[in-house]
């Protein structure tokens, strides 16, 4: 049996919550976890925004696969042998072209690891070794070599038998139209877009390689790097650099290390600093950000010192605090970024640093006062207001208004009117984003119904049919779930599948099963229970009947029909006898 806590585990940071598991949704954006597995029932739904199914849905919709893939993906990771695909699956041909994209993405890593070994790479393995990396590093992180001549990647692919339409659209290669100087007519040909360069293999979070980095090997190549552009596989703005390889460190350290550079990242790594993650070339992204709040509350942004870097970490700051995250800001001293400092101070120095990074609301009183210069009245509140949007952005009130009275402190402002306009404008800010509430619940005796008829087979054969037999289902306000439940049951479901079942409902009603399922508080329920509320209900009924008899009565009285009076009356004495034999 696959074990949907460990598949979604792997992306998502679950916490255990009672027999479930709980953790942010990877399929929208949140900042309290409302994303809920239960590990035994086989199924997530997200309170947040509803999604919901099995470990194979879940792979298909993060890993964007179909069906039959992502049953061979999750057989693999439980180490279950399975037979390749079969030659022609049914499958879109988008989920085809991902897949070539991924073939051709692992056959060029093999190509410019391979060619690191070349003589032509000499210069690269030497300019490896100097820059401080290991062996082990170097493999670890699938460092490789791209050939200068022009079209090896590109003529390595065609052999390999990748169609023209896949090697354009992995980004590797370049189509070109080229002169016939003899007809004057057009070719077309096919040039590597990475040409003399050190290879950096950009993976995703299951640690697929979707994409490169490839650097310069001197100053005269322009420029320094040179990216994948986005395909497919790759959206530059979702990606963070090594965070298939950081996970687990992430995971045990509760938070993880931002660097600027690829080479930031892998010096870290090689310091013994492996919850590290690179923002691939671009300014940090809200969706890199929620990516980050996936696997750890807290971040330490370790930007370059150079005022590039300062303007960097000012602006990702807005972003982190915005998505609800703790953060810690590690300024080096001197000149020297990550990389370089580790080289010439050791990974012993770094570690102490990144240990010893300071509070937020101490950098950004630190930065506001470096501004302005915070001593006359005037200045004091400039360097208020640079801060104040940062507090602003922090979506829980309590540690804004926390935020804010430390910053204060530490802009010693911490009296006067100033500080007290401050601290109200901080705090009111923006109100807090709260989780969605839930709407209406299913009452207890029915939820207890509902859990029970899921798990126990002797439920299932006697409760389901005393229920239908008697009319019962109208009594009940989930009627809608237990008679969908009931149907698949009678559909001849031995064991009715949640995912299944709640796919049969609408989104309202599927959010109610999933607070049934997802209720931590609930106690085992033994069918003698059940049969008591059901005896219950039964009164209930009886009651509800009898209710609309009296009132029938009435009207007959009310008409003069004494015939109808005497027949309903009878009809009473009827309920009344079975009423009494329900006790
Ligand atoms: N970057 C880029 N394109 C460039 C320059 C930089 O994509 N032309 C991105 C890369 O992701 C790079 C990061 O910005 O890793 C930081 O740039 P920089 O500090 O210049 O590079 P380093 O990674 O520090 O590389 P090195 O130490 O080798 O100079
Ligand atoms: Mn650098």
């Amino acid at each position: 049996m696959a074990d949907i806590a460990r598949v979604v585990g792997e992306t998502v940071t679950l916490k255990r919550s009672g027999a479930n598991y709980l953790g942010l949704c990877p399929f929208h954006q949140e900042k309290t976890p409302s994303f809920s597995v239960h590990a035994t029932k086989q199924f997530y739904y997200c309170f947040g925004c509803g999604a919901k199914g099995d470990v194979f849905r879940f792979v298909m919709e993060m890993e964007k696969v179909a069906f039959p893939e992502a049953v061979r993906r999750v057989a693999q990771r439980m180490g279950i042998p399975v037979p390749a695909p079969a030659r022609e699956e049914a499958t879109s041909p988008e989920a085809k072209l991902r897949k070539a994209l991924e073939e051709i993405h692992e056959k060029a890593l093999g190509f410019f690891r391979k060619q690191l070994q070349s003589p032509e790479a000499a210069p690269v393995r030497e300019l490896i070794r100097k820059r401080g990396v290991t062996d082990e590093a170097a493999a670890e992180f699938g460092m490789g070599y791209a050939p200068g001549g022009g079209d090896a990647l590109a003529r390595f692919l065609s052999k390999e038998g990748f169609a023209p339409n896949v090697l354009e659209a992995s980004g590797l290669v370049l189509k070109r139209d080229a002169l016939r100087r003899d007809t004057g007519g057009h070719v077309q040909e096919y040039k590597d877009r990475f040409r003399g360069r050190w290879m950096f293999p950009i993976a995703n979070e299951t640690g697929r390689t979707i994409a490169f980095a490839g650097r310069a090997l001197g100053a005269d190549q322009q420029p320094k790097y040179t990216n994948s552009p986005e395909t497919p596989l790759y959206t530059k703005s979702r990606v963070l650099y090594n965070l298939s390889r950081a996970r687990e460190a992430i995971r045990k350290a509760n938070a993880t290390l931002l660097v600027e550079g690829y080479m930031d990242a892998i010096a870290a790594w090689q310091a013994g600093v492996q919850n590290v993650v690179a923002s691939c070339g671009t300014a940090l992204t809200e969706q890199q950000v929620h990516l980050l709040t996936r696997h750890a509350p807290e971040v330490i942004v370790s930007y370059d010192p150079d005022s590039a870097g300062v303007t960097a970490t000012d602006r990702s700051l807005g972003l982190l605090l915005a998505g609800g995250m703790q953060v810690r800001i590690l300024r080096l001293p001197g000149k020297l970024d990550p990389d370089q400092y580790i080289r010439e101070s050791g990974a012993e120095a770094y570690q102490a640093r990144v240990a010893d990074a300071q509070p937020v609301f101490r950098y950004l009183a630190g930065r506001a006062l470096e501004i302005h210069k915070g001593k006359t009245p005037e200045e004091k509140l400039a360097a208020l207001n640079f801060v104040l949007p940062y507090v602003a952005s922090v979506p829980n009130k309590l540690i804004r208004a926390e935020l804010a009275a430390d910053i204060a402190q530490k802009m010693d402002v911490s009296t006067g009117l100033v500080v007290e306009a401050f601290r109200k404008a901080a705090v009111e800010r923006r109100p807090m984003v709260e989780a969605p509430k839930s709407g209406s619940r299913i009452p207890n005796a029915e939820a207890m119904l509902i859990r029970l008829l899921l798990d126990s087979e002797e439920a299932r054969q006697g409760i389901g049919n005393i229920l239908e037999e008697k009319g019962l289902l109208e009594m009940l306000e989930s009627r809608t779930i237990v008679s969908t439940l009931l149907g698949m049951i009678a559909a001849g479901e031995q064991v009715p599948d949640l995912a299944s079942l709640a796919d049969r409902l609408e989104e309202g009603q599927q959010r109610l099963l999933a607070e049934v399922v997802f209720d931590n508080e609930a106690k085992p329920v033994s069918v003698e229970e059940i049969n008591t509320y059901i005896l219950a209900l039964e009164r209930k009924q009886l009651h509800r009947q009898r209710l609309a008899l009296q009132r029938r009565i009435q009207d007959a009285h009310d008409a003069q029909d004494s015939r109808l009076a005497l027949a309903l009356l009878r009809e009473q004495s009827e309920l009344d006898r079975e009423l009494a034999n329900l006790i």
